[in-house]
């Protein structure tokens, strides 16, 4: 029996599975232990070359999965055209199994949460952050979808990497809430626990009421008066940065 034709798949999976946009998000699921059913390439030699040059520890298992197919087919299948000309669809982790891990006691590093993110490149941004310092996980409240194409093609496939969920405030991992917000106390003051939930607040309005109500402590990012707040992301990466220089980050 020949094997099926990868398009066919495509259009089977799609509506249920993750897209994986770009070689790089393909890699990263990969080496995160992702199930991948399909792969495809306008051109397998340019990205088996990458594969050579960039992941030989996952070249072997893209050669077997990586199908050509023409332009315009490759170019149907995605919004956005990638420069690798490469996507692949995988299946999304069961919430469940996520969402054990992230209620599991003691933890070893914390939990990210963005309260009702706004800004779909912000919240990959975080992902790729949480999952290059090791944290447990990123849980979202609010109405963005945190497995949103656009959002996994920002965290570069890197949700595999990491827990994604999205949860009420009321539904929160346990462990000590540290919510960021410029009014806290200095974080360098401040040395954040391995079990931490660490809050962020939405671009537009901050911590909401709910978080606010939840959080343990309110700390403080260093930030010269009449500037009013930095970026989401840089946030997230200022302060998983300072949990891993005051002796978090032992699995980094
Ligand atoms: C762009 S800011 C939100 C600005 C918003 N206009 C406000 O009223 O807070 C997004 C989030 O980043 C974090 N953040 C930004 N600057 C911060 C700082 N200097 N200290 C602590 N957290 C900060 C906070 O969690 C904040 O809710």
């Amino acid at each position: 029996m020949s094997a099926p034709d990868p398009l066919d798949v495509w259009h089977r999976l799609a509506g249920t599975s993750v897209l994986l946009d770009g070689f790089h998000a393909l890699k990263h699921a990969l080496r995160f232990g992702a199930e991948v059913p399909v792969a495809v390439t306008a051109d397998r030699t340019a990205a088996l070359a990458l594969a050579d040059e960039l992941a030989a520890d996952v070249r072997d298992t893209l050669e077997e999965l990586l199908t050509e197919v023409p332009e315009p087919a490759y170019r149907s299948l995605v919004p956005r055209p990638h420069p690798t000309a490469v996507a692949a669809l995988a299946v999304r982790p069961s919430r469940a199994a996520g969402l054990e891990r992230l209620a599991r006691l003691p933890r070893s590093a914390p939990v990210v949460v963005l309260d009702h993110p706004r800004n779909l490149g912000n919240a990959g941004a975080v992902i790729r952050l949480a999952a290059g310092f090791g944290a447990t996980g990123v849980v979202t409240t609010g109405t963005l979808d945190p497995w949103h194409p656009t959002v996994v093609r920002g965290g570069a496939g890197l949700h595999f990497a990491t827990t994604v969920e999205r949860l009420t405030v009321d539904e929160l991992p346990p462990g000590p809430v540290f919510a960021l917000d410029p009014e806290g106390e200095d974080i360098r003051a401040t040395k954040l626990p391995d079990d931490a939930v660490l809050a962020f607040g939405s671009e537009r309005s901050g911590l909401s009421a709910g978080l606010r109500a939840r959080a343990d402590h309110l700390v403080a990012l260093p930030m010269r008066p009449q500037v009013s707040s930095y970026n989401l992301a840089t946030s997230v990466a200022m302060t998983l940065y300072h949990w891993s220089a005051t002796g978090g980050a032992q699995a980094v």
